[in-house]
């Protein structure tokens, strides 16, 4: 059995398939997203293409909220209290639904944006930030979680110059910290993990990530 991040809590879903991507901000992730839905697709398999945070109309509100610029005084709980509740509704709404109608859902970012973020970045700890969201997705892990790997200043430099969110204008040091984070989560959790080198082509990367998927399905 594959460790998906907590062996106690089971994904609690028996069909369809569950992956998630993530990486730095502008790590290509939402490409590889939209290249694996085509993918899906063609073979004929029904597939939900989602994202945190929104994916609900709960969720696009607090999505808002969060990354606004106007947000500056929000504390770090309040930030990881937001994402998760974020995560509960589309749990509830999108993701799970899916999964027991035997969809294949692809989400851009879930759990292990809050454990890189809040958990380590904010300070507020993997413990505590894993339990709530242990919590709020009633212990739903994916079956499989891509880790786009570049190094955050190549993933700043991608994004466009203006309109930044109040994530991405964070301090370097933020960002470094949420890099390290991934690779630590990669490495603790390497049987759900699968890190791919993203400095690599778009086609390159997806060519890895359809290796993974065909395993799975
Ligand atoms: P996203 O829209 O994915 O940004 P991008 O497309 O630029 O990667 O996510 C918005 C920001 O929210 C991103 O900087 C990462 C952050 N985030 C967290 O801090 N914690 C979370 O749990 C999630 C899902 C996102």
């Amino acid at each position: 059995m594959r460790d998906r991040g907590n062996p106690r809590i089971p994904s609690g879903h028996s069909r369809g398939l569950f992956i998630s991507f993530e990486g730095v901000d502008g790590s290509g992730k939402t490409t590889q997203v939209n290249m694996l839905r085509e993918y899906c697709e063609k073979k004929g398999l029904e597939v939900v293409v989602t994202q945190e945070p929104g994916g609900t109309r709960i969720g696009e509100v607090i999505r808002d909220l969060l990354l606004s610029t106007d947000s500056k005084d929000m504390h770090p709980l309040t930030e990881a209290l937001l994402y998760a509740a974020d995560r509960a509704q589309h749990v509830e709404e999108v993701i799970r639904p899916a999964l027991l109608q035997g969809k294949v859902v692809i989400s851009d970012r879930y759990i292990d944006s809050s454990l890189a973020y809040q958990g380590v970045a904010r300070g507020l700890g993997l413990e505590g930030v894993r339990n709530l969201n242990e919590w709020a997705t009633g212990g739903l892990y994916p079956d499989i979680t891509f880790l786009i790997e570049i190094p955050y200043e190549e993933g700043l430099k991608r994004l466009p110059k203006e309109g930044k969110d109040r994530l991405e204008l964070q301090s370097r040091t933020f960002h470094y910290k949420v890099q390290e984070a991934y690779l630590t989560l990669g490495k603790l959790f390497s049987k759900r993990i699968v890190v791919i080198n993203g400095s690599q082509t778009p086609g390159i990367i997806h060519r890895e990530v359809i290796q993974e998927v065909e395993q799975h399905l």
